[in-house]
């Protein structure tokens, strides 16, 4: 079996060919003039490797499965999972579809940190990788709080602050629409501190921006983030260092210029 890369994932893919000890297999990814991805895959056997992290990741990802007799679909970043229920009437369930499609072209999927239970629970047989740990390990020399900017993190930020050795704590949060959230101060002890918060998406930044701002309020020393998935919509790294975040600290999930911790080994160590 070789090595597949995807367009959303070459660095990351050879990082895990490295770490598995496993070939880069023979894949062109192309665009023909009016937009449409082209993909040629010379291969049998192959595990693919490319996050989702828009339409054409999709597309191409798809359409490199479907040309393999056997496929191993590794998708560090899995996007439309947070679409994991119809919030209303009529809504496509985009997780549901996703997983369809990916578990009727791959004996395997392998994911990182999907963004909730409901959305793995799509799938008939999933692996979804934790790279928290990585994220503690990270700051491990460092005098550091960890905080989670909602309740929904709490397990992530315990995780990472385990491996951090450090103390943590959470807020709660509560989402207004897709681009507003609202976070409550809670009495939490950051005055004087480096904190990071810690989540496991930084997508329009909302969350973590505001956060910010209450740790600030609460005479928190620097406050810089970290996650998995630096989605970064929208500007969002401006934002974020609008509101004095200090640092961003992502894995390579999403290969981007925060991108400093890798999950190479992780995803190497399962398949
Ligand atoms: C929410 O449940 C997630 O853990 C993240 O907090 C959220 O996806 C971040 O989104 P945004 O950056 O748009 O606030």
């Amino acid at each position: 079996m070789k090595i597949i890369p995807c367009p959303s994932s070459p660095l990351l893919a050879r990082r895990v060919a490295e770490a598995s000890r496993l070939e880069v297999g023979n894949a062109v990814f192309r665009r023909f003039p009016d937009g449409e991805l082209y993909v040629r895959v010379q291969e049998k056997e192959g595990v693919v490797v490319g996050s989702i992290n828009s339409n054409d990741d999709l597309i191409a990802l798809i359409f490199a499965l479907d040309v393999l007799d056997k496929a191993k679909a590794v998708v560090p970043y899995m996007g439309y999972a947070r679409q994991d229920k119809a919030f209303q009437e009529g809504e496509a369930v985009s997780i549901k579809i996703l997983a369809e499609i990916l578990e009727s072209k791959a004996e395997e999927v392998i994911t990182v940190n999907i963004h909730s239970r409901e959305a793995a629970s799509h799938f008939k047989n999933l692996i979804n990788l934790d790279a928290m740990s990585l994220i503690g390990e990270h700051f491990a020399e460092k005098d550091v709080v960890m905080i989670s900017p909602d309740k929904g993190s709490l397990e992530r930020v315990k995780t990472a602050a385990k491996y951090a050795a450090c103390e943590w704590d959470y807020m709660e949060k509560k989402r207004i629409d897709a681009t507003t959230v609202e976070i409550t101060p809670k009495s939490i002890d950051v005055e004087g501190k480096d904190v990071v918060i810690v989540d496991d998406i930084i997508s329009t930044g909302g969350t973590v921006a505001e956060a910010a701002k209450i740790l600030y309020s609460l005479g928190a020393k620097s406050v810089s983030a970290a996650c998995v998935h630096a989605v970064l919509a929208d500007n969002a790294a401006i934002k974020l260092f609008n509101v004095g975040i200090k640092d961003i600290i992502a894995t390579d999930t999403i290969e981007c210029a925060f991108s400093r911790i890798s999950v190479a080994e992780l995803i190497a160590g399962s398949i």
